[in-house]
């Protein structure tokens, strides 16, 4: 059957004349319909628990705008409170989890096959969706990759450098080792799960696989990435998996071949046209406008969207930010960079 979802085209290397395009963090604060049904949810978690509700904020911005993708509303913390971490969201500054610095923390964790009944209320929010979405409408399921949730479990909260991941690789390997193995194997289970309720796609999030550099950015970072993608590929033969190894910087070269992900999604420290020679070569890359454009707007904007579009134009190319869109953007931008990207 021919493909007729630009997202699922370009996925499988098809180079388009308009690029498909979806946002990170598309539903979210800076869209004042989510506010208010986060605010009918209670709190960040019960929205993310409330398969209704959830597809309902996945939905608000392809109303509003018609993106060709949706991505899941849940989060990437949500695997290892599945997996039994306690995890809580403080207003205003983020997330909360009990920490995991001893073998005795790491023995009371639980192992991938327990994490489906905490979840299966987000499985639920993917069955909605599939049959909500509009037709030409991809649906994305994601996860964290190892790496980067281990750090929030390790800290029990976010750290601008993730040092005490660092701190515990150096002082105690075998431990952060099984850290990252059971976290792999519990995030192929997660994914499938997703698949198999519908997900059409799946992206790996690794927003802090900048912090680890030469042979620590291949045992974790690109490791991980290409057991789990194996595992899903084994299990869901052609399913795309977008990896999102954010500020890999030079380690973004090759990172597709290295890992067996369709499409490599690229922060915006790296110029457009650099990652269209050294990336794209590969196939399909994601990006990578800078979220501050949403806020700024002008023809900063419009400029910034065209050379972007043109300098990935001679390959599948899959248009979005380098980053999540924040709560202080103006849902008028979006609106004109869809514009851009649609109209030239
Ligand atoms: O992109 C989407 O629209 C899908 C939903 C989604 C969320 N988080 C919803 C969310 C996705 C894909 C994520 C991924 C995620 N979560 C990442 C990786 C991507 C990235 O941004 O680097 C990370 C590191 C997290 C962990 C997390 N969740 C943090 C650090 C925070 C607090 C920071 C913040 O923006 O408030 C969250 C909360 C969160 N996750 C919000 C949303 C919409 C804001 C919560 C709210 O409504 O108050």
């Amino acid at each position: 059957m021919t493909q007729r979802k630009t997202l699922l085209r370009a996925l499988a290397g098809e180079t388009l004349p308009v690029p498909p395009i979806w946002m990170m963090r598309q539903a979210g604060r800076y869209l004042p319909e989510y506010r208010a049904t986060r605010a009918k949810a209670g709190d960040f978690l019960s929205l993310c628990y409330n398969p209704e509700l959830a597809a309902e904020v996945t939905l608000q911005p392809i109303r509003r705008y018609g993106f060709d993708a949706a991505i899941l509303f849940a989060d990437i913390l949500l695997l290892p409170q599945a997996l039994g971490a306690d995890l809580w969201f403080v207003t205003g500054e983020g997330p909360r989890l009990s920490t995991i610095t001893t073998q005795a923390d790491f023995d009371k964790l639980g192992r991938g096959e327990m994490i489906h009944d905490t979840l299966s209320p987000v499985y639920e929010t993917v069955r909605i969706l599939r049959r909500e979405l509009p037709e030409e409408t991809t649906l994305i399921g994601f996860a964290g990759a190892p790496w980067t949730v281990a750090t929030y479990m390790i800290a029990g909260r976010g750290t601008p450098d993730q040092g005490p991941a660092h701190a515990l690789k150096a002082e105690n390997r075998a431990l952060f080792q099984a850290i990252i193995d059971r976290l792999t194997e519990a995030t192929v289970d997660y994914l499938s799960a997703q698949i198999e309720a519908g997900a059409e796609c799946v992206k790996l999030f690794d927003s802090w696989a900048g912090s680890l550099r030469g042979q620590d950015f291949t045992d974790f970072a690109e490791t991980p990435a290409r057991t789990i993608i194996a595992a899903l590929k084994a299990r869901h033969p052609g399913i795309p998996v977008i990896a999102f190894p954010r500020e890999a910087g030079e380690r973004y070269v090759g990172f597709a071949r290295a890992t067996g992900a369709d499409c490599v999604a690229l922060d915006n420290s790296v110029s457009p046209e650099w990652a269209a020679e050294h990336v794209q070569v590969d196939g399909c890359v994601q990006g990578n406008l800078a979220s501050s454009h949403m806020v700024t707007g002008g023809q900063a904007l419009v400029d910034e969207t065209r050379r972007i579009v043109k300098a990935f134009s001679g390959g599948p190319h899959i248009f979005n930010l380098g980053h999540g869109i924040t709560p202080d953007a103006d849902p008028e931008n979006v609106q004109i960079m869809i514009d851009t990207v649609r109209g030239g």
